[in-house]
């Protein structure tokens, strides 16, 4: 199966210039977002994985299931003054403007093997910032998976201290 037939391009969305991933054709097919789960378990390590962290919002699309899938716990990175309980919270930039995220202080135990899933690495600035929060938590980075890279955007590079894999590559 091919993926890249499932993801469309929306041209100057949401602003001048970038070119959007969209993943809606894949979300609308159940077979293929089965693929897309097997592919992201058969390229992790022989690890147990004790919680899949999935950033807001698109994320949580896969980040949950893959949760479901290893037995792990599902915990969600999300923007600033959602999360009601104690966070620890981590400034980022974005391909487009600037936020912080973030996460419940007690999601990951310390020593725990997370897995870090998000849809799309562009500059990496989301990812980062969401391994620091991982990291803040103590937990173990185990992997941070992405269905989509932006090779031209260089984002592996901020988070090369990491093991990274993506099923599709522009
Ligand atoms: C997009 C995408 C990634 C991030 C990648 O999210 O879903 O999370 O940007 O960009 P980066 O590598 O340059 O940080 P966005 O913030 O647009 O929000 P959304 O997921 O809620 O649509
Ligand atoms: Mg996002």
């Amino acid at each position: 199966m091919e993926l890249k037939n499932y993801i469309r391009e929306i041209e100057n969305f949401p602003k001048e210039g970038i070119g959007y991933k969209d993943i809606s054709p894949l979300l609308l097919d159940h077979e293929a977002m089965k693929e897309v789960i097997a592919k992201f378990v058969a390229r992790l390590p022989d690890v147990r994985i004790d919680k899949v962290v999935g950033m807001e919002s698109r994320g949580f699309f896969f980040a949950s299931l893959l949760a479901q899938e290893l037995k792990a716990g599902f915990v969600p990175v999300r923007k600033p003054g959602k999360l009601p309980a104690k966070t620890f919270k981590q400034e980022y930039d974005l391909e487009y403007g600037s936020d912080s995220l973030e996460i419940h202080q007690d999601a990951i135990m310390e020593g725990e093997n997370v897995l870090i899933h998000d849809d799309v690495l562009a500059t990496g600035g989301t990812a980062l910032a969401t391994c620091k929060l991982v990291e803040k938590c103590k937990g173990n980075i185990v992997q941070c998976n992405f269905l989509i890279e932006l090779d031209f955007l260089n984002g592996r590079e901020r988070i090369s201290n990491y093991k990274v894999e993506s099923l599709i590559h522009y």
